[in-house]
């Protein structure tokens, strides 16, 4: 039998599985997913799925700087892994998504992270990206007080009040030895290591994306999938292997949280999910992302070409 297929704006969502679907793929830009790791025994669909076939198919539609961004934990994830190795792809990026609570209670140590590789089939360049201050600041409440502390001291003598000022007015970024601070050119970019300048910057112009991603689950307990991702994470990797107007393939849907992210970043999505109960949760929640964005256009630029581009 055919695998029924959806259109829902500029994602185009399978039921059925990787295995009767991967081969009609013909072109995407980058692959972000989160297949069975294999090992949670309770869940019926955490099953065997063909390994070898996934990974030669992503080699035939990616291009050169196309991007795999992979979810995984223990052996299997390791052997996903070296089979990337093995058929030429080149390793980038390992990010951890630190959970803030622990999934797994019964085991000896609480586990609260989730592993992410991420590889390039030849030549793809992780993009840079800065998160808001308060969000990647969020659980460090040290790191605020310490800021705060940097800036009340920096004001309290009028020099450094005017280097602040002539920052947030300018944009120059004050150096010499005298100011403590440390010029340093990396990859073309100047980094003045002036602590309060640096300071308010980050919580003008938001923080570099860290490869510890900390971040609460978004979603309530038994609400939607037992192993949802939150949209936000899945938001934050895509800015680091993709630009909007990619096309993104998820070939283990879930309940679509990798498509939610799509919508709300600009990105199309190709998603497969063999469940019929997951396939029509993701419709749902994709459909509803996609209506929001259209009916909002002033909160969402962009949108409208988009939809105009559907035929919508
Ligand atoms: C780890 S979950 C993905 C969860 C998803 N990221 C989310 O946020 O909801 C993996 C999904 O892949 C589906 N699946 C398992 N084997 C599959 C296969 N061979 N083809 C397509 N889907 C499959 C399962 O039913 C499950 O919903």
């Amino acid at each position: 039998m055919k695998p029924r297929k959806e259109i829902i704006g500029d994602c185009t969502l399978y039921l059925g599985t990787m295995e009767e679907t991967i081969g009609g793929i013909e072109r995407v830009d980058h692959v972000l997913t989160d297949p069975p790791y294999l090992y949670i025994k309770t869940h019926d669909f955490d099953r065997e799925w063909d390994e070898q076939l996934f990974f030669e198919n992503a080699k035939r539609f990616l291009p050169d700087d196309g991007f795999i961004a992979l979810f995984g934990r223990g052996t299997s994830f390791y052997r996903w892994n070296t089979r990337l190795a093995d058929l030429g792809f080149a390793f980038k990026e390992e990010i951890v998504w630190d959970k803030r609570f622990c999934s797994s209670p019964v085991t000896p140590i609480s586990r609260t992270h989730e592993t992410i590789s991420i590889y390039t089939k030849k030549s793809g360049k992780i993009r840079k990206n800065r998160i808001p201050y308060l969000e990647q600041k969020k659980y460090d409440t040290d790191g605020i007080v310490n800021d705060i502390k940097r800036i009340k001291s920096a004001i309290n003598n009028e020099a450094g009040l005017n280097r602040i000022i002539d920052f947030l007015k300018t944009g120059n970024i004050p150096y010499g030895e005298s100011l403590n601070c440390h010029k340093v050119t990396i990859a073309k970019e100047t980094v003045c290591k002036n602590p309060e300048i640096m300071t308010v910057r980050a919580i003008r112009d938001g923080i570099k994306e860290k490869s510890v991603i900390a971040l609460f689950k978004s979603h309530v307990k038994g609400n939607v999938h037992p192993t949802e991702k939150p949209v936000r994470l899945a938001e934050r990797i895509l800015a680091l292997i993709s630009d909007p107007g990619d096309t993104i393939y998820d070939p283990f849907m879930g309940s679509g949280s990798f498509g939610v992210a799509c919508i709300n970043t600009g990105r199309k999505y190709i998603g497969s999910e063999m469940k019929p109960e997951y396939f029509e949760t993701a419709c749902k929640r994709i459909e509803e992302s996609w209506n929001k964005q259209k009916n909002q256009p002033e909160l969402f630029p962009g949108t409208a070409e988009r939809a105009a581009a559907v035929g919508e």
